[in-house]
């Protein structure tokens, strides 16, 4: 038992949000680089082999040359253990990215400081607010020309929500970046642009009472302007509080340049000691303490056919409490079977390693006969308990789906139910009819071609979408009460239902949201989807 508390407590399992280009990759790649890496070759896709990828999990990936499935990094640092969870954020966004983020227990965010918050970002930040996760910002690129640091700061508490407390604060920017002046210390970190890719920088700490040398260093016009920084910031910036931190009400902020490797291994550190190992997860019993003997885990991704060879599924869960070891038996809740999980693997990019045993605040990645499904319970037979489900997130692209051949309706109907099974996509029908008309909703676009892609392929069903004006999705939360018949909407508006008959609106744009709300005082919206249990 002691070494299973040991084992959990030093685990560390978050993911990494940012808008495509902020740095995301680049930043993995030095905190791999820290933690001595193991399988660094590879296992990021690099930029160098970024565009080609080398999966072979999906013809698609090959053709796109991106990667279509999302791994766990992990890598030992300082004694811990660090889960990085990979969202995939370019041509492949999508809903399983937002799924990502429900088995993390904390994110960083990576800002490009030249940009300020993008909309991807913003998306990824709300749904983990909604779980109220720690929150860690890095605001790279300063070895670029940066926008203003409090602009920056304000930006991020205006659009996000969130307070900010910079640990650190950036002295210039681009050609004039100078250093960090880390304010715990009261000391200077100077920058050099010498080490690029290399562990072993040539920072300079200068302390600030040490005023000649860091005139030296960072001349006069830098130190007078980082000293009125400073007085301005002490009189409105937050302070510094660690529970604040960890409900996920206060952002600390750290600046730095991951191509250079400056600033990330103070991130690093600070953010393995200030976020926490594995909590306790809702269950419908109750919250279920990580640091028991007894394993329990929820399935939150499902990836089809990344062997084509062998067509197989797999289901990544992630573990809440216990140990798992792979002689154990253990029961998948929304079937009541019992049964080992079949070759129980951890995901590394292109590499899948045989796993023995895991813990608390680990993925794995097991074979799934297609008895899965998202937001499922596994746990050790003889418990009885079901974690909270995990929402459904709302597609942005829609589309109508036609048959090419409609003597195929039965296949057709079997392989887009079982792909929005696994949740790739949504499927919705009109709101009077039934199947016959099918729309289908995708968070990220790429999806569309995996689906047209599959049905092909696996089904032999040919298909035409054609794309649908809407872009926002809302579920009714009082649907009961709510007279659907005479709801008045905006003439843009169009109600549907999902497969189990609730229903849903769709909308051109935020606006016509507002006045759909406007002229239904009871209406209520929401969204995300409510997930199974
Ligand atoms: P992502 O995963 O968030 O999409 O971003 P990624 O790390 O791939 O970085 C996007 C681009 O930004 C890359 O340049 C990368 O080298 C650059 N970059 C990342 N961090 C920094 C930084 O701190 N400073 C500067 N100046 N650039 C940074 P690229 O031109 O697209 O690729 P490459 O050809 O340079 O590798």
């Amino acid at each position: 038992m002691a070494d299973i508390t040991k084992e959990i407590n030093r685990r560390r399992t978050f993911a990494i949000i940012s808008h495509p280009d902020a740095g995301k990759t680049t930043l993995t790649e030095k905190f791999l680089l820290y933690g001595g890496a193991i399988n660094l070759a590879g296992s990021v896709k690099g930029k160098a082999t970024a565009r080609h990828a080398v999966s072979d999990w999906m013809e698609i990936e090959k053709e796109r040359g991106i990667s279509v499935t999302s791994s766990v990094l992990q890598f030992e640092y300082d004694n811990y253990c660090i889960n990085i969870l990979d969202t995939p954020g370019h041509q492949d966004f999508s809903e399983d990215t937002y799924r990502t983020l429900m088995a993390a227990d904390s994110a960083v965010m990576v800002i490009d400081a030249s940009k300020g918050v993008e909309a991807q970002t913003r998306k990824l930040f709300k749904v983990c607010a909604m779980r109220h996760i720690p929150i860690f910002t890095f605001i790279n690129k300063m070895d670029r020309d940066a926008r203003d640091t409090f602009d920056l700061l304000d930006e991020v508490e205006k659009e996000l929500g969130i307070a900010t407390c910079p640990v650190n604060w950036p002295i210039g920017s681009g050609k004039g970046f100078k250093g960090v002046y880390d304010r715990e210390k009261n000391e200077v970190l100077t920058f050099s642009d010498t080490e690029k890719g290399t562990r072993e920088g040539h920072t300079e700490i200068i302390s600030m009472e040490d005023e000649q040398k860091l005139t030296d260093f960072i001349g006069d016009a830098a130190k007078e302007k980082l000293q009125e920084e400073l007085e301005l910031l002490e009189g409105a910036g937050a302070e510094f509080d660690l529970d604040e931190v960890r409900a996920g009400d206060l952002t600390p902020v750290f600046f730095g340049s991951a191509l250079t490797n400056f600033g990330v291994e103070v991130f690093l550190q600070h953010f393995l000691e200030m976020a926490m190992p594995p909590r306790p997860r809702k269950a419908d019993t109750g919250e279920i303490d990580p640091l028991t003997n007894d394993f329990s885990a929820f399935v939150f991704k499902i990836q089809a056919n990344m062997n084509k060879a062998h067509r197989d599924r797999v289901a990544f869960m992630r573990i809440c409490s216990g140990k798992y070891d792979a002689t154990m038996n253990v029961k998948h809740i929304q079937s009541g079977r019992e049964m080992r999980l079949s070759q129980p693997q951890q995901i590394m990019a292109d590499e899948r390693k045989i796993l023995t045993e895991a813990y608390a605040g680990d993925i794995i990645g097991v074979f799934d006969p297609g008895l899965f499904s998202i937001g499922d319970t596994i746990t050790l037979p003889g418990k009885n308990f079901r974690y909270e489900g995990i929402p459904t997130f709302a597609p942005e692209h829609f589309a109508r789906v036609r048959q090419v051949d409609t003597m195929k309706r039965k296949q057709f109907v079997k392989g887009i139910t079982q792909i929005a099974q696994e949740g790739a996509i949504q499927i919705f029908q009109e709101f009077n009819t039934g199947l016959e008309e099918i729309i289908v909703g995708v968070v990220g676009v790429l999806q569309f071609e995996v689906l047209q892609y599959r049905l092909q392929s696996e089904y032999n069903v040919e298909i035409k979408l054609e794309k649908l004006p809407y872009e926002y999705i809302r579920w009714i939360e009082n649907g009961p009460e709510i007279d659907l018949a005479h709801l008045t909407g905006t003439s843009d508006m169009k109600k549907i239902k999902d497969l189990k008959d609730q229903p849903l609106l769709l909308f051109v744009n935020e606006w016509s949201i507002g006045m759909t709300l406007d002229r239904n005082k009871d209406l209520k919206l929401s969204e995300f989807g409510r997930g199974n249990m």
